[in-house]
């Protein structure tokens, strides 16, 4: 329904909800992001917290669980349409080659540094084509009129939209750099009067909660309303990059088309979800609501490092923490939110992540991720797991999350590591084609022992060893073919029992173990990009083979 980064796949988490709790028991994810966990739980009738320090994860976590009534939501939008659907398509009208009457434009594309419409897609009322062209003479001129008369337009019309200065940041200077400075600039002025116009008129709309899901509408069509959008072939993509970036041709995608298909996603969304969770799902306003049957799900937009839940009162623990520098939630976040905060942009001082910008090191990231994890220890029931998924291919940052878990208290199980395959829609698509990164998932199964009593505290922690066991590994690689990502799972399975024995008691053999596999794979860089590339080609041909015929 709306775009929050790094999903994990929901089937998993259904399962590991079903596995590791009872309909009815509460379980937390602190970490909620764009809220898999509390939907899956409400699905399985638990009761959920969910949990994020960032305002645009609790949101979308909040509109994708609670229940509408669709009917008085479709009739808003209907009402909506009446006020709007005209004065923005004008912005888009063109002239239909084939009929010669008048038509609307549902993408034009623009080439960035020439600034001039490179061709326009279109739908005629008139005759029904939908086709391309390229821009005539009154094309160009609409598109010079909408910029000229842009300030007096906002102001006559009385728009608003937010005009919020770029901070700096990891993800953000790069914008900088290139001189755009805030963020209304990633959109044309058309579809920046557009946004404001559709904005302004959801702002009327008298039934509360049809307008509350209006406006996630309309925020979740911010992703294709950006100059970010581009073609793919003949697809058209929305920004999906975990980074800001503005491709050499950019689309400008017709605002109230968007909308229209945005309205549709959400309201197959919600017919899901009004029939899996419907009332199910109860607000609570805290915990005593919550354990009290009152409510059935909880959300709180704070740092989970602080809990307003007693001690021993959550049956699970299940989770999905940011892993290291992979994705900057925050900064990544702000594109969406300052829309829905009058301008503000996401709080980021308690986000757990590696980020230079935020001077927040490796090392910062672990205490970071043990203040939650430790608050999660707290609250859990006594025997109970925190169960957690972790996906990086930095063997640093694994470390530090499993020295963060175990410093907490945690032990990790016996089988706690587990490699979940990747689901099938996942694999066929060409991205996992390419050969470096995990596709599936590990899973990490820690329980809250009464004293770090795992039954890994029988293995003979030997630092030696485990450093000879990963050089024979690495040589086996190279007879066998074996791609990195393989190889990295083999050997987190040498080390992450190690580290999990290991980091409370000997954090320096930890780290050296760490820091000798991760300098040996380095040696092996040329290696493994060589050996990468011929894999992708074979498996190119394959997939090229595979389409013909
Ligand atoms: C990997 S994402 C979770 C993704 C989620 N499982 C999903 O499927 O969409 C990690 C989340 O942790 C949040 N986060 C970072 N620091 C936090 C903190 N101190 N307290 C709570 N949440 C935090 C980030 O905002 C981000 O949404
Ligand atoms: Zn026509």
């Amino acid at each position: 329904m709306h775009k929050y980064f790094a999903r994990r796949p929901w089937n998993v988490f259904s399962e590991l909800i079903s596995h590791y709790s009872s309909p009815d028991e509460i379980i937390l994810d602190p970490f909620c992001g764009g809220g898999v966990t509390i939907v899956e739980s409400l699905k399985l009738r638990r009761r959920a917290i969910g949990v994020d320090v960032n305002p645009l994860a609790t949101y979308v976590t909040l509109m994708q669980t609670k229940p509408i009534n669709l009917e008085a939501f479709q009739q808003a939008f209907h009402e909506l349409g009446k006020g709007v659907e005209r004065e923005i398509e004008s912005l888009y009208s063109t002239k239909c080659v084939k009929c010669g009457g008048a038509a609307v434009a549902d993408w034009i594309e623009w080439d960035e540094q020439a600034k001039r419409i490179v061709r326009l897609k279109y739908n005629c009322a008139s005759c029904g084509a939908s086709r391309e062209k390229p821009p005539d003479r009154s094309d160009n001129r609409l598109a010079e009129k909408i910029e000229r008369d842009f300030t007096q337009t906002v102001k006559q019309k009385k728009l608003w939209f937010p005009r919020t200065q770029i901070p700096p940041g990891d993800k953000t200077n790069s914008l900088l750099n290139q001189g755009i400075n805030s963020f209304h600039e990633l959109f044309t002025r058309r579809n920046l009067l557009s946004l404001s116009i559709l904005l302004k008129q959801i702002q009327k709309i008298e039934d509360k909660e049809a307008r509350d899901f209006l406006k996630f509408t309309s925020s979740s069509s911010l992703k294709w309303a950006s100059r970010q959008s581009h073609l793919r072939g003949q697809i058209v993509e929305g920004w999906a990059m975990h980074a800001y970036w503005i491709y050499p041709k950019s689309l400008e995608i017709n605002v109230w088309n968007t909308f229209k298909r945005r309205t549709n996603a959400v309201l197959r969304g919600k017919k899901y979800s009004n029939e899996h969770i419907g009332n199910f799902y109860r607000t609570a306003r805290n915990f005593d609501n919550l354990a009290g049957g009152k409510g059935s799900c909880l959300i709180l937009n704070r740092s989970a490092s602080h809990l307003p839940i007693p001690n021993e009162s959550v049956d699970a623990v299940l989770t999905d923490p940011p892993y290291g520098a992979n994705v900057n939630y925050g900064e990544l976040s702000d594109f969406w939110y300052i829309w829905m905060s009058g301008g503000k942009p996401v709080p980021k001082r308690d986000e757990v992540i590696v980020n230079r910008t935020q001077r927040k090191t490796l090392a910062d990231y672990e205490g970071l991720l043990h203040n939650v994890l430790k608050e999660c220890y707290r609250v859990l029931k006594p025997n109970s797991y925190l169960v957690s998924t972790f996906n990086s291919k930095d063997m640093r940052v694994v470390a530090s999350f499993i020295t963060a878990a175990s410093r907490a208290g945690f032990a990790l199980e016996p089988n706690g590591f587990v490699y979940q395959k990747p689901i099938r829609p996942y694999v066929t698509t060409f991205h996992a084609m390419q050969i470096g990164a995990f596709v599936g998932d590990f899973i990490f199964t820690f329980i809250k022992a009464p004293k770090f009593s795992s039954g890994l505290r029988t293995i003979e922690p030997n630092l030696q060893k485990v450093k000879s066991e990963l050089t024979g590994l690495i040589e086996l690689a190279e007879k066998g073919d074996m791609t990195e990502p393989l190889l990295r799972e083999n050997a987190y399975r040498i080390l992450i029992p190690f580290l999990a024995t290991q980091s409370q008691i000997d954090i320096r053999g930890c780290r050296e173990a760490v820091d000798f596999f991760e300098t040996k794979m380095r040696e092996h860089e040329l290696y493994f990009k060589n050996l990468r590339r011929k894999i992708t080609e074979k498996r190119r041909r394959a997939f090229r083979k595979k389409r013909k015929s």
